[in-house]
């Protein structure tokens, strides 16, 4: 090695020793005659002294040293002078007296500071320069972070005999709802290959070849439109399991997850709000939070109102009610002193999640309500809203009334924005919970056909079973998802494992005969061959991590993340292909006649 210590570990117990340090130039200070060097690495920051009495070489060369050189230091560490010792520099007791600095590499001018971890930088420059991106505190902590968080998994599994198991990338069309990227063939023209949007079909046919116990730290590709918890490509920890039900699937989760936040919990600072982890129901989640993947952290339901305000006076709610659509309300405490300006805002906010409009209401002394509405409302229906929202003074009732799909995104938004305002989404705070009974499938509009709701390997709950071809609607699926602080962190199922099962979900699907044999033709051959009942999930590696990070991006998390646009920065990808490619991969008709 070209050091012999880290910079971030040299302590008092090291005065008096020789060593050589190597890194890059956090700062450095010239006070005349002085010249004070921080050099960083990996492991912390060292103060180097160049002393022209000690060697005017080494003075020399300290005073060209610029910011991010690259430097080799060797000296002897001596304690800092009485008064000077720096209390928030883990080696602030210490210094290292140079008696010979040699430049490795210069280094130009970076475009944003690397030494100030604060300092907000324009995301598209950090990621054109994300190289110099990574050097910098915050994101080599998240790194790291990240390395132990998938080291824990590996050895958590491996100790339970899981197996990890390498699946390929260059493979068929699976379905997981997003779009496919694919990849030309060049030996077989007009041929592709798609990137696995995950290795769902792979694992179950290794549980068809008798692994009982897989995982694998898994790269998935989807195009798909990025968002602040989506990337093209991703990392899921998958896993699958033979011989299992769901409640296996979830006790196994649950203890990885505990245990993981538990284990880092000195560094990270996290702690998880509630175990067991609460368990509630698709229903319920999105008629109390209007979101499958609720903010846990605090309460401030969604309240119906239907009931009580069907004879009113107010037209917008009685209608509402009669033409079945909800009327219901959050109850926000002490919120009671918003200015007119900010309830308009908060008008503003609805409306832009599809809500026609906001009542709110001002609860006073009494308790009584201020409300540009109230006019039309009974004394019965006022003291019916506030008993049921457990309303008291100082706090501000708002109200939507619309289709369940517009007050849960409406109102869910508000909850989630107001949660916000009040200080109640605590960042060092887990709420884990699990959403179960998710419906099988969902009607497309646009398709006017059913979909798979997680995806067509899912199986039903049994008692729902019945109604796949009559209601399908009603069908439940052995579907859970893990979801955290109001992120959907993972997701799985216990799947279909008998052939005749699985056609039958086709079928329920629209699918022909011929499509499914041409898609799926393998996965059913495969059940034919003594598959074993199975199960799994797969947690997002990215958004784990983004949360124990205490991030709300998981770009921040990932070394090289893509744009919004989809696009790398740092290499300039996507970028076109020469000509002479193109043809080779059957994409660019040549003429080859002379
Ligand atoms: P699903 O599609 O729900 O399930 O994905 C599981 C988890 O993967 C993460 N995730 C993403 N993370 C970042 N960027 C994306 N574009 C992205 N898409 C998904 C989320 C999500 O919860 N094969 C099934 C799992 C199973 O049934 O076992 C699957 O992929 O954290
Ligand atoms: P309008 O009758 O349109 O003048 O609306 C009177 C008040 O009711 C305004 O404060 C609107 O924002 C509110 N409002 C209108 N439609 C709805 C609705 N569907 N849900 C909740 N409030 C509404």
């Amino acid at each position: 090695m070209l050091k012999t210590h880290t910079c971030g570990e040299l302590r008092a117990e090291h005065v008096g020793q020789e060593v050589t340090l190597a890194g890059w130039v956090n700062r450095r200070r010239d006070h005349g005659g002085l010249i004070f060097i921080d050099l960083r690495d990996r492991e912390g920051i060292a103060q180097v002294v160049a002393n022209p009495e000690v060697s005017a070489e080494v003075h020399a060369t300290a005073s060209q040293v610029r910011g991010e050189y690259v430097l080799r230091v060797s000296g002897q560490v001596r304690r800092r002078p009485e008064g000077l010792e720096n209390p928030d520099m883990a080696t602030g007791q210490i210094e290292v007296v140079a008696n010979s600095v040699e430049i490795l590499n210069p280094a130009e001018t970076p475009p944003f500071y690397i030494n100030r971890d604060d300092e907000e930088v324009d995301e598209a420059l950090r990621l054109r320069y994300r190289y110099l991106d990574l050097r910098r505190g915050r994101m080599q902590r998240n790194l790291i972070l990240r390395h132990k968080v998938v080291k824990f998994i590996r050895d958590y599994l491996d100790e339970r005999s899981f197996v990890e198991i390498e699946t390929p990338i260059l493979i068929k069309s699976t379905p997981e709802g997003a779009r496919d990227y694919v990849v030309p063939s060049r030996v077989h023209p007009g041929k592709f290959y798609a990137l696995p949007q995950s290795p769902q079909q792979i694992k179950q046919l290794l549980m068809v070849a008798g692994f009982e116990k897989y995982f694998q730290i898994a790269r998935c590709f989807r195009d798909e439109d990025l968002r602040a918890d989506r990337q093209t490509e991703f990392t899921q920890l998958d896993v699958e399991m033979s011989f299992v039900d769901a409640e296996d699937v979830l006790k196994l989760t649950e203890g990885l997850f505990t245990a993981l936040v538990e284990s880092l919990s000195a560094e990270t600072g996290m702690s998880i709000l509630r175990q067991p982890f609460p368990r509630l129901s698709y229903q319920e989640a999105l008629e109390r939070y209007g979101s499958d993947k609720p903010d846990l952290r605090f309460g401030l339901p969604l309240i119906a109102l239907s009931d009580v305000v069907a004879e009113s006076e107010f037209r917008v709610f009685r209608q509402a009610v009669a033409e079945g659509r909800q009327v219901k309300a959050l109850c926000v405490p002490g919120c009671a002193d918003y200015s007119r300006r900010r309830l308009d805002e908060l008008g503003e906010f609805v409306k832009k999640r599809g809500a026609k409009g906001l009542v709110w209401m001002v609860v006073e002394a009494g308790p009584s309500v201020r409300s540009p509405v109230a006019k039309f409302m009974s004394q019965a229906e006022i003291e019916g809203i506030l008993a049921r929202t457990e309303a008291e003074e100082g706090d501000l009732i708002l109200i939507v009334a619309d289709e369940p799909k517009v007050v849960a995104e409406a109102l869910g938004g508000l909850r989630l924005e107001m949660g916000q305002r009040l200080g109640l989404r605590d960042d060092s705070v887990l709420a884990f919970a699990w959403v179960l009974d998710f419906p099988l499938l969902e009607w497309h509009e646009e398709e006017a056909r059913w979909n798979a709701m997680h995806h067509p390997f899912t199986s039903a709950l049994d008692e729902d079973l019945p109604f796949l071809e009559t209601e399908p609607g009603k069908v439940r699926a052995k579907a859970y998802d893990i979801v955290c602080n109001g992120w959907e962190i993972g997701g799985g199922s216990i799947r279909i494992h008998r052939r005749e099962m699985q056609e039958r979900m086709f079928r329920a699907l629209g699918l022909s005969k011929e499509n499914v044999q041409a898609e799926f033709g393998h996965l059913l051959e495969a059940f034919e061959y003594g598959a074993p009942p199975h199960g799994g999930i797969a947690p997002g590696i990215d958004r784990l991590v983004m949360l124990l990070a205490g991030e709300h991006n998981i770009r921040e998390v990932m070394a090289f993340p893509k744009t919004q646009q989809a696009m790398d920065l740092t290499f300039g990808a996507p970028s076109s292909i020469s000509e002479r490619q193109l043809a080779e991969l059957h994409l660019l008709l040549v003429d080859d006649e002379p």
